[in-house]
């Protein structure tokens, strides 16, 4: 028996790269999987159903359970249409990963209108779509939950080019923190990983081409913790955000600095400038 034998996860964008990872190994350790992709290319253009059938496949022929769903995340009633999938074929969820993801990665300077809305509608609008319609079900019948977000190293830390997608990942971080504390009284757990992975996503940049990082930067090596956080074993894991890459896992916060405070009426700005070595210390 895996340690999540009995549960029913769904898992968005599980056609390829880190979410196929996560599905497979969800089923490898007992769970019924929702295998949802678009099916699209890495920009978000496209789709059909190859990808989730393939994954689906997969987990069939590795003796598991899992059901296709081809709904894009980045509407309402794509989201509902995903739990209803996993509702008809399994009559539950216990789990939902929300991975699904595209780039349309450019300066600010060259950044128009579609490539922003695009790329905020699948990551951070896409984890609202579905997110809701699977927390209310959770909440209704009252067993808990997990749900795992995706973030992104840029959006919590910045890089260059992704001003879009970083605002979007650093949406997820929020999104995820608040709706911690909301689940909290149903046992509904909310936690966000921020991968680093060799993708699909990933695979254009400098340095991964190297044979010895594939191997070491594998997408297998983001699915235990995704395991780990489904389960009972992390019953009191919440609000939390974790990087995890190549082998390693660590937990990304959220600092406020001790500070400097005035008591004597409000601070004026060459005050501030004299102290501003402790106020950021
Ligand atoms: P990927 O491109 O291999 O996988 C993303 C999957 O999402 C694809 O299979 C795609 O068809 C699917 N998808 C895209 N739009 C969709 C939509 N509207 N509805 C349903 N499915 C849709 O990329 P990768 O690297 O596996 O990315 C997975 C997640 O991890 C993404 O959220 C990405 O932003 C995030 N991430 C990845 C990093 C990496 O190093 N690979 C770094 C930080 C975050």
């Amino acid at each position: 028996m895996g340690i999540l034998s009995g549960k029913v996860a769904i898992v968005t964008g599980a056609g390829g790269g880190i979410g196929r990872e996560e599905a497979l190994a969800l089923a490898r350790e007992g769970a019924a999987v929702v295998v949802n992709d678009l099916g699209g290319s890495r920009d978000g253009s496209g789709g059909g159903q190859r990808m989730a059938d393939a994954v689906v496949e997969e987990i069939q022929q590795a003796g598991g359970t899992a059901v296709a769903n081809y709904d894009s995340v980045a509407t309402v009633e794509g989201g509902q249409n995903i739990l209803k999938t996993a509702l008809d074929a399994f009559g539950q969820v216990d789990v939902l990963v929300n991975n699904a993801g595209i780039l349309r990665d450019k300066t600010l300077a060259k950044l128009e209108e579609p490539d922003w809305d695009v790329v905020v509608a699948v990551h951070l609008k896409g984890t609202y779509c579905v997110t809701r319609p699977v927390f209310n079900h959770m909440r209704e019948r009252n067993q808990g939950g997990s749900i795992i977000n995706t973030s992104s190293t840029s959006g919590l830390e910045g890089n260059f080019g992704q001003t879009n997608y970083g605002a979007a990942k650093a949406g997820i971080a929020g999104f995820t923190r608040c709706l911690a504390l909301e689940g909290k009284k149903y046992g509904i757990r909310v936690n966000a990983i921020a991968p680093v992975a060799l993708t699909r996503l990933t695979e254009d940049l400098a340095g991964f081409q190297d044979d010895g990082l594939k191997e070491r930067m594998s997408p297998a090596h983001i699915a235990p913790l995704i395991v780990y956080l489904a389960s009972d074993r992390a019953k009191d894991v919440t609000k939390k955000t974790f990087f995890v890459g190549g082998g390693k896992i660590s937990e990304m916060r959220m600092v406020r600095t001790e500070g400097v405070t005035k008591s004597d009426g409000v601070w004026t700005p060459n005050e501030i400038a004299d102290q501003i070595e402790q106020i950021l210390a």
